[in-house]
């Protein structure tokens, strides 16, 4: 039988090119490329917007499933990506692609709301995934409040518990992966920021404050330490205990590069992570166990059978959002009330 021909191609240059699908700091802008887009953003934003939501005083970033934060904003606003200079847009399922502008509570404080974000498993560059947060500090918010869905690494915890992040682990910033590495903006922060308190304890005792007003039962609101993985695959086995060795309650590929960028430019941040899933680790099956009682002739009934494990899936996270999405909208809302409702804090 002759071999099959494969086709011979002489010029590389030819195939077509598959974009850089490691995220990449040094493929930043300019610093000057930079500030001339920083402020084309914020005049094409503006330019949208009554002067009274031109300055919002909070920013919320609206994780999967939780969009819906946004309903609740009156006067509301919507200025789509692709109408803002610098602006991605966010390719995940479930997750829109605007900043939704708006007056929260019975005080009307004006805020933002950042409806799609960006994360580093789409192929997004840590900067364009920051870039949000950073315009909503050059717009004027004060705090930024960020939502995601975690898995749950702590058997204390059930789906649908709300974790008020108090501190993060983030093994890709600890490696190679962190938004600040580059040419430091010296005019949004500092060269080397701190981080042990970057989730801010005014902050977190509203969040506890606004659960009891609100009539929530004890333990739907807890704390708890997030650990941020580039993804986009769901944690091994392995991975989980890990994680839970290493202090973590919740695990998420969001959030923690937001967090940096706010801190570093001196914005105060909130992070509630809602638990959509629970992972924690269930015990191997040992083949060669398996072997040995197929040998021995000491199979159990169904054991033959492949069992299938429970493993996580992104349906999962956005059914369990839906579920708790309005206790999130009323605790953010009752938050930024009492934080930012008077006068500027
Ligand atoms: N792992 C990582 N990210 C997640 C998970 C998870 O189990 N659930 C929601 N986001």
């Amino acid at each position: 039988m002759s071999k099959p021909q494969l086709p011979i191609i002489a010029d590389l240059s030819a195939l077509p090119r598959i974009p850089d699908p490691v995220p990449s700091p040094s493929n930043e802008p300019s610093l000057d490329d930079l500030t001339l887009q920083f402020t084309q953003a914020l005049s094409d934003i503006r330019s949208k917007l009554p002067k009274e939501l031109q300055n919002p005083k909070v920013g919320i970033v609206c994780g999967s499933g939780l969009q819906g934060l946004a309903e609740i904003l009156q006067d509301r606003i919507e200025v789509p990506y692709n109408e803002i200079t610098g602006f991605g847009e966010s390719t995940v399922r479930g997750h829109q692609s605007c900043l939704s502008f708006g007056f929260l509570g019975p005080s009307r404080t004006p805020v933002v709301a950042q409806l799609g974000r960006f994360h580093a498993y789409e192929g997004f560059p840590l900067h364009q995934v920051v870039y949000p947060i950073r315009i909503m500090k050059l717009l004027g918010c004060k705090a930024s409040i960020i939502t995601n869905a975690a898995g749950g690494l702590n058997e204390q915890n059930k789906v649908g518990t709300i974790l008020t992040i108090l501190d993060h682990i983030s093994l890709p910033s600890m490696t190679s992966m962190n938004p600040l590495i580059g040419q430091n903006r010296e005019t949004l922060g500092p060269r080397f920021p701190p981080m042990s308190d970057a989730y801010d304890f005014e902050l977190r005792k509203q969040a506890f404050r606004s659960a009891r007003e609100l009539g929530f039962e004890k333990g739907v609101l807890k704390e708890g330490v997030y650990a941020w993985v580039a993804g986009p695959t769901y944690e091994t086995k392995a991975e989980q205990r890990f994680l839970r060795a290493a202090g973590a309650d919740a695990v998420g590929m969001s959030t923690v590069p937001e967090v940096i960028a706010a801190r570093h430019a001196g914005m105060k941040v909130l992070v509630l992570s809602l638990i959509t899933n629970i992972v924690v680790a269930t015990p191997y099956r040992s083949a060669e166990d398996a072997v040995d009682a197929e040998v021995n002739g000491t199979t159990k009934e169904g054991e033959e059978e492949e069992k299938e494990d429970e493993v996580a899936n992104h349906q999962e996270v956005l059914d369990a959002s839906a579920k708790r999405a309005d206790d999130m909208r009323a605790l953010v809302e009752k938050i930024i009330e009492k934080s930012y409702g008077g006068e500027a804090k």
